[in-house]
């Protein structure tokens, strides 16, 4: 399983990239707009760090302007894949850069049947937003579980990202079902590390430690 972190903070993707527990990164206009940077610039410090999948959303309406701004999106290095809306216009888009290459992580999708029309449409990725589920009272963890056994039956190369995650459990439901991928906040990253049990054990070590001769 591949895990990205859902943010635009470069320490925090340092962080957690020089630790070995990611493989790329997912960002969002929010979050582009929360770390206060100028978007190109934020792009660029990501590609120097991360060597591998950077998903940076195109925000145009019609196919033809998403195709348009995916091809200069693109060209901001060779692990860029382009966040398309689950629209429409957004799957012909996506229909388009499958054909010239450009990797696509098609976005905002609520349920299997859009998870399918997405990989129909040659997404390489389709993000799950599970938590934005929960927070209308549903199960999103549901639409993992729906998609990926609808991927495996019929072998479609898609990858399936749970994204909008709320909390660890997440992580681990999302393995369970069988998500390619989870994108994860810093601030559950966090929360994944450590265990107050891990802190106990330290601590009684250490005073044990302190009592043996060398
Ligand atoms: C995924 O690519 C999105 O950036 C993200 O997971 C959205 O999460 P939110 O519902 O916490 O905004």
């Amino acid at each position: 399983m591949e895990f990205y972190i859902d943010t635009a903070e470069i320490e925090a993707i340092k962080k957690y990239w020089d630790m070995g527990v990611i493989d790329g990164v997912t960002t969002n206009p929010t979050l582009i707009a929360r770390s206060g940077r100028v978007f190109s610039e934020v792009v660029a410090e990501i590609a120097e760090v991360v060597k591998g999948p950077i998903s940076v959303e195109a925000v145009s309406e019609t196919a033809e302007e998403l195709i348009e701004e995916s091809k200069k999106l693109a060209e901001y290095g060779e692990h860029i894949v382009i966040k398309i809306p689950m629209t429409e216009a957004g799957l012909k888009a996506t229909k388009e850069l499958t054909k010239l290459g450009i990797k696509t992580n098609v976005t905002l999708i609520f349920s299997a049947s859009q998870a399918l029309l997405a990989a129909k449409a040659g997404a390489t990725y389709v993000s799950v937003f599970v938590g934005r589920l929960d927070d209308k009272g549903h199960e999103g963890m549901d639409v993992v579980w729906e998609s990926s056994q609808i991927f495996q039956n019929f072998g479609m190369e898609s990858k399936i990202i749970t994204a909008s995650i709320r909390h660890p459990r997440h992580v681990i439901d999302a393995a369970k079902a069988g998500s390619h991928v989870a994108t994860v906040p810093p601030a559950i990253l966090d929360k994944m590390t450590t265990h107050p049990l891990t802190d106990d054990g330290l601590a009684r070590f250490a005073a044990d430690w302190a009592k043996v001769k060398a």
